[in-house]
């Protein structure tokens, strides 16, 4: 019997099928499996004696010392864990328009000016578009070898030929196609086979590769999540529209931390790097208002201090508003059930508004403390005590649970003017610059508001 040889893969997720199905079972996207074009992934069986017999190593076999090229973007050499690894591939993945092409475009504008080969392929812009930018950045003197270029056989051949750049940039891997390959530049084939191809380029020429992935509207790299496995680091540039902050983000680094976070202001002259972003997460301290606390987090090995905003109306519906911006909302009905089954403080039926200030995103569960204080203080009307910061994690009975590098998130409160810290009990303290004040449970924090309106 003839054997099946078509193949079909999801546009999504990147499973594969023998035959066509609406519905992926491995991500329960409809309508997302396509014919691959070839039959490339229908194993043929394997018979032993042929191949080559490996050489097994051990693990402290000599390594070869990589020398990481700095790209001069201070923020962008952080998230990568110190410049760029010749010979290594980073996807950069963001939404459209958040300023993937803008950040590389002067990442190489300013490493060709310090003597690196610079090399920016664009399957997007036209050479008169890239180069506008370039002046408007002011980066038109700078060395760099452009082209505007979709099909990867060219690409290939002119990399081959010439001498061999340090930084290799694709932007983007969506619009590139091989033409060995039938189906369209995007789909999970032709994404595949491009940044195969071009990985292995970069491993030959022994330069850096960066290549730009666009995301769908629900956060992943468009198509194919394989390509996350396939490259070496894979950043997200983040950040809302409505705001000009940008945070660079690494997801994955086999050279280096990931949860590192640079920040950028986008401004009329491209992205500036933000040294202090403490200070612009944070609103105008002037005067303490109720329902706002501040909040020390950490951002990989960076303290990060952040405003967090909590509002608490009163609502006629049967089922009040919950609406977060910036934090977990299922963090949010944890600690309003927490309030009211450990501390008798029942928001049933209130609306509740939680907003992280600045266009930040926390994911740190140390922030639970914060919000609560946020949420108690708009409730009581209560200011939470001046110039004080506060981070812990709440645990379901209401216990204030200690968090990780304490003295990080001290030493920058104490750095930005703060002087009291409300901290979990326990947590290991040996910054002096700061008062601590220690919580064991979430209902000392109601005390504190409601013991001050009392005195009020
Ligand atoms: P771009 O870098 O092309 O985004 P992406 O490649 O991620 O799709 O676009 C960045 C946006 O930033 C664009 O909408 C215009 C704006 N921008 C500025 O505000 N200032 C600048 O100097 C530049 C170059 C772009
Ligand atoms: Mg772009």
């Amino acid at each position: 019997m003839a054997r099946n040889k078509e193949h079909y893969s999801c546009q999504n997720c990147g499973a594969s099928y023998r035959k066509w199905q609406g519905q992926c079972d491995a991500c329960q996207e409809w309508n997302t499996i396509q014919q691959d074009a070839t039959s490339e992934a229908v194993p043929k069986g394997l018979s032993s004696g042929k191949g080559r017999h490996l050489e097994f190593t051990t693990l402290d076999t000599e390594t070869r010392d990589y020398k990481r090229s700095l790209s001069g973007v201070a923020e962008l050499d952080r998230v990568l864990g110190g410049g760029f690894v010749p010979g290594s591939s980073v996807l950069i993945g963001g939404d459209p328009g958040i300023g993937k092409s803008t950040i590389l475009l002067q990442a190489v504008g300013v490493m060709a000016k310090a003597g690196y080969k610079c090399t920016y392929i664009s399957g997007e812009e036209a050479t008169a578009q890239i180069s506008m930018r370039a002046k408007r950045l002011g980066l038109q003197d700078s060395p760099v070898k452009l082209a505007a270029a979709n099909s990867l056989r060219d690409i290939v051949t002119s990399l081959e030929k010439e001498e061999a750049p340090n930084l290799l940039i694709i932007d983007s891997i969506q619009t590139m196609y091989a033409d060995n390959l039938d189906s369209a530049p995007g789909t999970v084939s032709q994404v595949r086979a491009c940044s195969q191809e071009l990985i292995r380029l970069a491993k030959k020429l022994n330069c850096a590769l960066m290549l730009v992935g666009h995301v769908t509207k629900d956060g992943q790299i468009a198509g194919p999540r394989v390509l996350e496995h396939m490259v070496d680091t894979v950043l997200y540039f983040e950040g809302d529209r409505g705001h000009q902050f940008r945070i660079l983000r690494a997801v994955k680094n086999r050279f280096g931390a990931t949860d590192e976070i640079g920040v950028f202001e986008m401004t009329d002259k491209g992205l500036q790097e933000v040294t202090n972003p403490s200070s612009l997460f944070l609103g105008n301290q002037d005067k303490a208002v109720s329902g706002a606390s501040v909040f020390a987090g950490m951002e990989g090995t960076r303290p990060l201090l952040v405003e967090i905003q909590g509002l608490v109306a009163p609502s006629q519906q049967a089922t009040p508003r919950r609406a977060v911006v910036g934090w977990d909302s299922s963090r949010l009905a944890m600690i309003l059930a927490v309030l009211d089954a450990r501390c008798g403080l029942s928001l049933a039926g209130n609306e509740v508004y939680l907003n992280v200030a600045g266009g930040l995103r926390v994911n740190e569960p140390a922030a639970d403390l914060a919000v609560a204080a946020a949420l108690v203080s708009s409730i009581s009307d209560v200011p939470v005590p001046e110039n004080s910061i506060i981070f812990g994690e709440i645990g379901l009975s209401g216990e204030i649970r200690s968090v990780g590098q304490t003295d990080a998130r001290l030493k920058e409160a104490a750095k930005l003017g703060f002087t009291t810290a409300i901290i979990p009990v326990g947590s290991k303290v040996n910054e002096k610059s700061i008062r601590v004040i220690e919580i064991e449970h979430l209902s000392e924090i109601v005390r504190l508001f409601t013991a001050n309106n009392d005195a009020s």
